[in-house]
């Protein structure tokens, strides 16, 4: 079963997605195309990917058949993200048969899980690039183009790809990832993360704040600040020997322009703190909204998961945030069938999510992966037909639980930054509201950046739908 998805941090439909077409590059001998799967940090990687081969004289292209470079940028984080790539790289077999010269690469998530390996398992491929290897792709391509295999899937403790300004890939113009931090320390026993991605490391404040106000005056209004754990972030300005916490970046960004929305995720419960929550009461311009994973509702697997808090510890963490943030809305991940979860542990998932009633749930289940503490550890031992119908019973309460969200929002006026023109109707715009929601209203003369009011009339069970009362700008 396909995880519900909605979040465009997590967005599933963009998974695969191409570069469309970027006006300002001038021509070049040579063309690459890239391809993205998996989070939202491997889509802003590719946009550095392609900063760094423009610069080497490589322009983009949206047709795999004219590239003399095709990049695949892969995810780990089940199998079937796996298969997807191994599927995507039979069908580019067909491309390299037309065309000799033609290079493929693997970057990403699966390049560092599965290093020279993939050599071996996928004959076409013939350049592998870990997450934390781009700046060497130029002389990688130079080996490959010499009729070698390229490897470079070292992982550093220091790589942020600060001063490199990505090139936006597929942009409406109005929303943009920013990387604030990369890597993970948490060694949840499920994730292969932290294999594929290293260390953490936090991003130069300077530079993420320069990124954001150089984003406002090309014209973006909403940044998400990026990181597997935001909370996390710590960076240490040398300069004048401060710590920057994320509380401080957030307001930083915040503090850029009231015109530049900050979102940011992920979050964990962890190590969300009563600062970033006060900060986010204290700026109109960061969303409120949160994603806040839980994985399980059963304090027992969330220790095998290691997640490092109970159930209890997670809900007092809820009640929390809508102590300080009434309106927040808050979104989780959860785990179906985790290894040795009983029946009654999964009942504790659904009371759990009974209790938060999430706007929004990213819902998958366990999917074993090589090399994880778990697969080291203990068994994958709830069968696959139970796993799915213990995640079909999450979908179908977080389904109850998020139309309910937004028919609560029926009748109420709600601030919009419109995004583009709505998939469904050419005569629509869609945008999304503070909680991270998408409303769906008539265009009139409104354009792509313009924050609007939109009075909310009806729903579905994703989307909010209404009409403009008034223009903010
Ligand atoms: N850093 C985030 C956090 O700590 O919540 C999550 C990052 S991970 C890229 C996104 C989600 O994938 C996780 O929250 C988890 O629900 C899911 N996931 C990770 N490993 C998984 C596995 N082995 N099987 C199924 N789902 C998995
Ligand atoms: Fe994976 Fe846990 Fe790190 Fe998230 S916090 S990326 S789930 S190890
Ligand atoms: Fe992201 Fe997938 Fe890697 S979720 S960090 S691209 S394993």
């Amino acid at each position: 079963m396909e995880p519900l998805v909605m979040d465009k941090t997590h967005d599933e439909s963009r998974q695969g997605e191409a570069y469309a077409g970027i006006s300002h590059i001038p021509a070049a001998r040579k063309h690459f195309y890239i391809e993205s799967y998996g989070c939202a940090m491997n889509f802003a990687d590719s946009e550095v990917v392609a900063s760094i081969l423009q610069n080497e004289g490589f322009a983009p292209t949206t047709e795999p058949d004219s590239a003399e470079l095709i990049l695949i940028n892969t995810c780990s984080i089940r199998e079937k993200a796996e298969q997807t790539v191994r599927k995507r790289l039979t069908e580019f077999a067909r491309l390299k048969k037309q065309n000799n010269g033609l290079l493929i690469g693997v970057l990403g998530c699966m390049a560092e899980r599965l290093k020279a390996s993939f050599l071996e398992e996928e004959k076409l491929v013939d350049i592998v690039v870990g997450p934390d290897a781009y700046r060497t792709l130029p002389s990688l391509i130079e080996e490959a183009g010499s009729g070698q295999k390229a490897v470079n899937v070292l992982l550093s403790r220091e790589e942020t790809y600060a001063d490199i300004s990505p090139i936006r890939l597929n942009t409406n113009g109005v929303t943009a990832f920013v990387s604030i931090m990369r890597g993970c320390n948490n060694m949840c026993s499920f994730c292969v993360v932290p294999f594929t991605r290293g260390r953490e490391r936090s991003r130069n404040a300077n530079s993420i704040v320069d990124e954001c106000t150089r984003l406002l005056n090309d014209g973006y209004r909403e940044v998400t600040l990026l990181g597997q754990n935001v909370d996390s972030y710590q960076w240490i300005d040398e300069t004048t020997s401060t710590v920057v916490s994320f509380a401080q970046l957030l307001e930083r960004v915040a503090k850029i322009s009231p015109l530049l929305r900050v979102r940011f995720s992920t979050s964990h419960p962890k190590d969300i703190t009563d600062d970033v929550l006060f900060t986010m009461k204290a700026h109109e311009n960061i969303c409120n909204y949160i994603h806040l994973p839980v994985q399980s509702g059963n304090s027992r697997v969330l220790q095998l998961m290691n997640r490092t808090y109970s159930r209890e510890w997670y809900l007092a963490k809820v009640d929390r945030i809508r102590e300080i943030l009434p309106d927040c809305g808050i979104s989780t991940d959860m785990i179906a069938g985790f290894c040795t979860e009983t029946e009654e542990e999964h009942q504790d998932s659904l009371s759990l999510m009974e209790y938060c009633k999430y706007d929004l749930a990213y819902l998958y289940y366990y999917s074993e992966r090589p090399g994880t503490l778990a697969a080291r550890r203990f068994k994958d031992d709830v069968p696959l037909e139970v796993k799915k119908r213990r995640l079909q019973e999450l979908v179908d309460l977080y389904r109850i639980h998020s139309l309910k969200s937004m028919q609560r929002d029926v009748g109420k006026i709600c601030k919009v930054l419109i995004e583009g023109t709505s998939k469904k109707n050419e005569s629509d715009y869609f945008g999304r509201n503070d909680q991270n929601k998408v409303v769906v209203f008539p265009k009139q003369h409104y354009k792509p950046g313009d924050y609007v009011w939109v009075k909310v009339t009806h729903c579905t069970s994703g989307t909010l739908l209404g009409h403009v009362i008034q223009n903010e700008n």
